[in-house]
């Protein structure tokens, strides 16, 4: 297999439809998909959507996630990853404007994941928006989920218990700690290594961290809203079946060659849990303010550590 297929059967392992994404899910059996994962169009009027009253949008968001819930396996996850609606510099948090459509139908919030990252538009009469979310609904209580396949380093790994039964024995657990619920991951900018010409594309590493934690070998994984098939690449470097629908010719063309990418084992991507790149620790010039600022004023000794111009 080294090709999409571009309609649906559970004999494939890739799956990308040219189309949209509600004729995709009238294709897939009910309870078939372990993980819905996606973050679909926000209604900002970016390249790819036509923005519409939000009320319409909301209620067409309404239908798609039916019909994902539809095709989720009882024990399987869906994960929305969304940020805000804008109008006239007000904004509507989409994941609060969302989430009946899910708790009206039964799931359970297990997590609203708060996504930073820190690069985006420069707001001059608000702050700067550096984090969406991804809220995490199980379809039941027996849901699968596998926190050790997700785990990141201690930050003191080598800490006892100092006193008690347990005095003298290691304290944390050797295979890392729970990565929280706020995850920092750098978002797809001009210089990130999986940049594509889609303004919005997953960082494939935070997929992973939904792919393996949420899902098994083999299972499917569903993404409604595929753009360059970030999700799908996801699934299939961890041995996972994925499928896709995307609306727009000249994304699935760059997904399906993302995907042989994938699968011939030559697709970059930026590797789970390295740390942020830090441009003052990694010694670039150009990270000496020029001028004096208000963050100056108020850390002197930081800035004079760094040898800034009084
Ligand atoms: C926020 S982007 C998703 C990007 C994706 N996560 C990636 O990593 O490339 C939303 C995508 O949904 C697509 N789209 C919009 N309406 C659609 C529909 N009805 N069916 C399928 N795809 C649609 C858009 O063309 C756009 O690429």
């Amino acid at each position: 297999m080294s090709r999409a297929a571009p309609y649906f059967s559970e004999n494939e392992q890739v799956v990308l439809f040219e189309g949209d994404c509600l004729e995709l899910l009238a294709s897939l059996p009910d309870e078939s998909m372990q993980l819905v994962v996606t973050s679909p169009p926000y209604n900002l009027g970016k390249a790819y959507e036509q923005k519409s009253a939000l009320d319409r949008y909301l209620e067409w968001q309404d239908k798609v996630i039916e019909a994902c819930i539809r095709v989720l396996r009882p024990e399987g996850s869906i994960c929305w990853q969304v940020g805000n609606f804008v109008q006239a510099g007000a904004i509507v948090p989409l994941d609060i404007a969302l989430y009946p459509s899910f708790a009206q139908r039964g799931l359970k919030l297990r997590n609203r994941v708060i996504w930073h990252f820190e690069h985006g538009l420069h707001c001059s009469r608000r702050l700067s928006g550096r984090h969406e979310t991804i809220l995490w609904f199980t379809k039941t209580e027996q849901y699968f989920f596998d926190l050790d396949a997700i785990r990141v380093p201690q930050k003191y790994p080598g800490k006892k218990h100092f006193k008690g039964p347990k005095a003298g024995q290691y304290s944390c657990n050797p295979l890392g700690k729970n990565p929280g619920d706020v995850w920092v991951i750098p978002n797809v900018k001009n210089n990130h290594v999986e940049k594509t010409i889609h303004p919005c594309q997953f960082p494939i590493e935070l997929v992973e961290r939904l792919v393996l934690s949420m899902t098994r070998s083999e299972d499917w994984i569903l993404d409604p809203f595929a753009g360059v098939g970030s999700a799908l690449v996801a699934a299939l470097k961890n041995e996972r079946r994925a499928v896709g629908a995307e609306l727009s010719p000249e994304y699935c063309a760059i997904a399906r060659e993302r995907i042989f990418q994938c699968v011939s084992g030559f697709l970059k991507s930026r590797p789970m849990n390295q740390p942020i790149y830090d441009p003052g620790k990694a010694g670039r010039a150009l990270t000496t303010p020029p001028i004096r600022h208000a963050t100056q004023l108020c850390f002197p000794d930081a800035v004079s550590a760094q040898g800034a111009p009084e």
